[in-house]
């Protein structure tokens, strides 16, 4: 009787301990749900259905940025490149990967500029010689090889899917046709697939890519080593050259995806990981924190808030101007850049009801970007892995060039470069000598794919949107500081100041009229945005109740789900 006790007190232990194992094994497997914020539903669901087939957060990001470069070919692509923000849950490990596009080897500093000096008008911005060798194929294989659970072709299925069966044209990409109709037309393989017999497509066109879809076969079928190595590269490189570029077929074998350690900074109680160079996000976004910091924003009007802000945007707008470039060829003043003390220097020559001219400040002159263009995603799988990307082709359509036979629209991020110093890029960005472009170089980028954590929660965010990236990405974390959570992130009403042209651009509803006259009086110009700007994607985590929250920016088609 007693052996037969204590044999079934053991049984029953052990059969507790076997329960709590499983208990514990599931709910570490399962520890909250997972949350996908994309700028297209498609990209949504394939990242949903890569976590369901037992992908990590690694691997739903690999199916992400394949469906994006094909549902949403005008914002970014397999020609194009990327920052991804990564988190891995098991040890805490984070880095960037930088699959910036890199210079092809036969570019030099004036090559956009004529015989007497003058930047020569849309030589980078359409064509193939305004293509950078695209980072997105070799950043696929790396996630899936370095990251995920998943084998890369399996990743790669819905993307695929996606080109070989179709998807709809909606409103927005429609938008963006009619905007690159005329660059588009320049390339055959680009208008056979995104016009009809030259004119822009009705809403609802079943847009098939076939050619693209037999490319992304080939990646999945080569590990994406077919990509830059071999026929395909020998194709793009002299579909490139017979279109008047200067790619050569050494420059897609040098190709290298770097790691990077992220750009970190603290906001009162918030830590903040965002980009590091040669994205300007991290160093711009951690300045303006740093600036801001020292105010009491909670009690200052609006319009004094919206004073105090932009004068911290006008200051790091112009520190980025005048420092950030590629750190493998320029040495930046990072530490200087991102450190407190440093801000509380540019804090003090703020006048609390003046707005300082940008020709006080060092540097050059302007005019302002659309922003339309470039992608971001967010993900957080069920084990807080976590992954924030913003991609792009930099223009909307990228440089509107597609090698033939390939199904690829070709970048145009060399107008990312300052193609001479104090002259804008497409975005009125200007530029000085640490972003002039060299062969192997990556041009300076705004894009922000940031994490921000506190002891409640933590927050994946970013966004497109050209120079004004940064600022979007700014206010979000100002928003989320003053209670705000992942819907009322992306719909916050934006505004924006980047040193040169030296304005507040602003979007409807953002402020009053009083406060707009306040600002005005205050010596700010101020000018309405002629519609919306940016595609916030965002995923929240509780740490404490566990819950996911997911929003897409209201102003576009994407869509945020938690599952
Ligand atoms: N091409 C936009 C950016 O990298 O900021």
């Amino acid at each position: 009787m007693k052996s037969t006790a204590i044999k079934t007190r053991s049984i029953t232990k052990y059969s507790i301990s076997i329960f709590l194992f499983f208990l514990l094994s599931f709910s570490y497997a399962n520890a909250h749900q997972a949350g996908v914020a994309t700028a297209h539903p498609l990209a949504t669901e394939a990242a949903h259905q890569i976590l369901r087939q037992g992908g990590n957060a690694f691997d739903a990001a690999v199916a992400a940025t394949a469906a994006l470069a094909v549902v949403e070919p005008a914002s970014s692509g397999l020609g194009g490149g990327g920052f991804w923000l990564l988190h891995r849950a098991e040890d805490g490990f984070e880095t960037m990967l930088d699959g910036r596009e890199m210079a092809p080897s036969k570019a030099h500093r004036d090559m956009y500029l004529d015989k007497k000096g003058n930047v020569i008008l849309g030589l980078s911005i359409n064509g193939p010689l305004s293509a950078g060798i695209p980072g997105v194929p070799a950043a696929l294989a790396h996630l899936a090889a370095n990251y995920g659970n998943l084998e890369l072709a399996k990743s790669l299925i819905p993307a695929i899917r996606y080109a070989r069966e179709g998807f709809a044209v909606d409103s927005h990409m429609l938008d963006l046709i009619k905007f690159r109709q005329q660059a588009l037309l320049a390339s055959p393989a680009a208008a056979k697939i995104f016009l009809i017999d030259g004119k822009v497509p009705p809403l609802g066109h079943e847009i098939i890519q076939s050619d693209l879809a037999n490319t992304l076969q080939m990646i999945a079928d080569t590990n994406g080593k077919g990509f830059y190595q071999g026929e395909f590269a020998n194709t793009l490189a002299s579909g490139v050259q017979s279109a008047g570029g200067i790619w050569q077929a050494e420059d897609l074998i040098n190709y290298k995806l770097i790691e990077r350690e992220p750009t970190r900074g603290e906001y009162h109680d918030l830590r903040i990981t965002s980009a590091a160079l040669p994205s300007s996000g991290g160093v711009t976004l951690v300045t303006m924190l740093n600036i801001l910091e020292g105010f009491d924003l909670d009690n200052a009007s609006p319009a004094q808030r919206a004073h105090l802000i932009v004068e911290a945007m006008r200051r790091a707008y112009r520190d980025r101007a005048q420092y950030l470039g590629d750190t493998d060829f320029v040495k930046v003043p990072i530490e200087r850049l991102t450190n407190k003390f440093y801000a509380s220097g540019l804090r003090s020559s703020i006048h609390p009801n003046k707005a300082t001219p940008s020709s006080l400040l060092p540097t050059v002159v302007s005019n302002t970007g659309t922003g339309t263009d470039t992608t971001h995603f967010s993900i957080l799988d069920g084990d807080g892995n976590r992954v924030a990307a913003t991609l792009s082709i930099n223009y909307p359509f990228g440089s509107a060039f597609m090698v033939p036979g390939t199904g690829i629209l070709l970048n145009d991020e060399m107008d990312d470069f300052s193609a001479k110093p104090g002259i804008t890029n497409v975005y009125g960005l200007t530029g000085a000598e640490a972003n002039a472009i060299e062969p192997g170089k990556r041009p300076l980028s705004s894009m922000s794919p940031t994490f921000i954590e506190d002891d409640r929660n933590i927050i994946i965010l970013g966004t497109p949107g050209g120079s004004r990236i940064i600022t979007m990405v700014l206010l979000g974390i100002l928003e989320y500081a003053d209670g705000g959570y992942a819907d009322s992130i992306a719909k916050l009403g934006r505004y924006h100041h980047q040193y040169i042209p030296d304005k507040i651009i602003y979007e409807r509803d953002t402020f009053s009229a009083e406060d707009i006259n306040q600002l005005k009086k205050w010596g700010h110009t101020v000018e309405q945005h002629s519609g919306t700007y940016g595609n916030m994607q965002v995923v929240i985590v509780d740490k404490i109740t566990e819950t996911v929250s997911a929003s897409s920016d209201p102003r576009k088609g994407g869509e945020a789900s938690v599952k």
